[in-house]
């Protein structure tokens, strides 16, 4: 007989299934206990609420493992690419050589732009956020591809979306980023493979060639972003997703999700704290204390996680490869000796120790990018092409499944009792 749980409600104790994992996880499904009771559970910010069940990203927070498909995070830094990892993720398996050739090729076949996509970028101000002008643009797409607009895609449209969200999303990126400095497109050059063409169109200028180093770089940051289960973004795009949105609404929203400082934008944020702090003449221990003080709304940015109590296996690696990076490029970073000091203070600080706060994903992240060359306001974007193909599974999934409903959270109502409606000049 299946395990059950059982829930005592004053007089009445009612048995609820038990769902489990393959890695030995355990949920109580709660599905039926109103029906069955009229109680709901409460969660505020889904501390302990499992969403969904799922077969591509397994993280144990106490751990720090974190496994796309079953492949370890670390295996797939050190030996796949991007775009590999990408086919994992959205395919369940890694890739034959005939299949990633044609993985490829697809994405490649969608990397220009709708003329009037363009001209929409364009019109931004030129200083415009790119997470702002991402998000509109990826939204805008659903008006020059209407065939999308049926929720009912079959695979093969699926995997078109796929492929035109990857491209394209670079591509706008890349077009946004020549406006911002007032300088001319430069059309993709699919040879190069995704992230040295990426860094091309950003950075091209007679004589450029794209370091291999740089490439490889970016290449690792981007599997690290790739996928992280059910997070902000990604639970937005389930969210969205499962009222059967097109893709590119879908998508869009889990950009804007992506945005906040406390999730994606964070990366932004630690290069910002770690300019003010050398500002301040590089004093950090003057800013450990700051967020230590509950009077003062300043947090270590880069820091903690709502999932990782021990460390986040994605720091770990970035910090490794901050030192490889820097070291290859020929860059200092005072920033980077800012960073370490700041970390090494707040490992042995209480504070930092009794709450498991530890550098997260974001902590040494930004400091790779501006080495490569990447401005600080586009931190996030970089977030958002490295996080692309985890959405893209995540919405594969949700609306493949057979079993899936419109995700429609219930609350607790705490506002006033039924009143009776006063005209506007009887108010007082
Ligand atoms: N600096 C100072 N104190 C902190 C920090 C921090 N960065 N993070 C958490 N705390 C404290 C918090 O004040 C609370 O203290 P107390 O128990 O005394 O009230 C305790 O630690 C628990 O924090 P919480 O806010 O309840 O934890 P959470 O799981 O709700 O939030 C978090 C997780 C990531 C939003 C939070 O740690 C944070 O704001 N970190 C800084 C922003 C950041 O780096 N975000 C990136 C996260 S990883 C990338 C991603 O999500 O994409």
């Amino acid at each position: 007989m299946s395990e059950t749980a059982k829930l005592v409600l004053g007089e009445k104790t009612i048995e609820l299934p038990i769902i489990k994992g393959t890695e030995g996880e355990h949920a109580v499904d709660i599905t039926k206990l109103r029906s069955q009771t009229g109680y709901i559970t409460i969660d505020n910010g889904y501390m302990n609420t499992g969403s969904c069940t799922s077969d591509i990203t397994f993280l144990n927070g106490e751990k720090g493992i974190l496994r796309y498909r079953g492949y370890k995070i670390e295996d797939l830094a050190e030996h796949s690419n991007f775009i590999e990892t990408s086919y994992l993720l959205i395919n369940g398996v890694l890739p034959t050589k005939r299949q990633l050739d044609f993985f490829n090729e697809k994405i490649v076949s969608f990397a220009t732009l709708p003329s009037g996509i363009t001209r929409m970028l364009d019109t931004f101000p030129r200083d415009a956020h790119p997470m702002g002008v991402l998000s509109a643009g990826v939204a805008a797409l659903s008006a020059y591809y209407p065939d999308f607009l049926d929720h009912d895609l079959s695979d093969s449209e699926k995997d078109r979306a796929v492929a035109q969200l990857m491209a394209q999303v670079k591509v706008m990126m890349a077009y946004f980023y020549r406006r911002a400095k007032s300088e001319e497109p430069v059309r993709s050059h699919p040879s190069l493979g995704y992230c040295a063409d990426f860094m091309n169109m950003i950075q091209y200028k007679p004589g450029y060639e794209v370091d291999h180093e740089v490439a490889k770089a970016m290449n690792v940051l981007l599997i690290l972003h790739a996928d992280h289960e059910q997070n902000c973004s990604a639970s937005t795009v389930r969210m969205v997703g499962s009222s059967n949105a097109n893709v590119f609404a879908t998508i869009s929203a889990g950009i804007d999700a992506l945005w906040g400082p406390l999730h994606g934008g964070a990366n932004q944020a630690v290069l910002e704290m770690l300019e003010t702090i050398k500002k301040n003449g590089g004093d950090y221990k003057k800013f450990i204390k700051k967020a230590k003080d509950k009077n003062d709304s300043f947090k270590l940015m880069g820091f903690g996680h709502r999932v990782y109590k021990n460390f986040d296996p994605r720091a770990n690696i970035i910090k490794k490869a901050c030192d490889t990076v820097l070291t290859k490029l020929g860059v200092q970073d005072p920033l980077l000796d800012i960073a370490k000091g700041l970390e090494e203070e707040a490992r042995s600080d209480s504070y930092f120790v009794e709450r498991n706060l530890y550098p997260n994903v974001d902590f040494y992240s930004g400091i790779i990018y501006r080495a490569l060359g990447i401005p600080t306001n586009m931190f996030t974007a970089m977030f958002v092409l490295g996080r692309l193909p985890g959405w893209l599974a995540q919405w594969r999934e949700q609306v493949g499944s057979p079993t899936a409903k419109i995700c429609r959270p219930r609350q607790i109502y705490t506002g006033p009792g039924v009143r009776d409606y006063v005209p506007v000049d009887e108010r007082k």
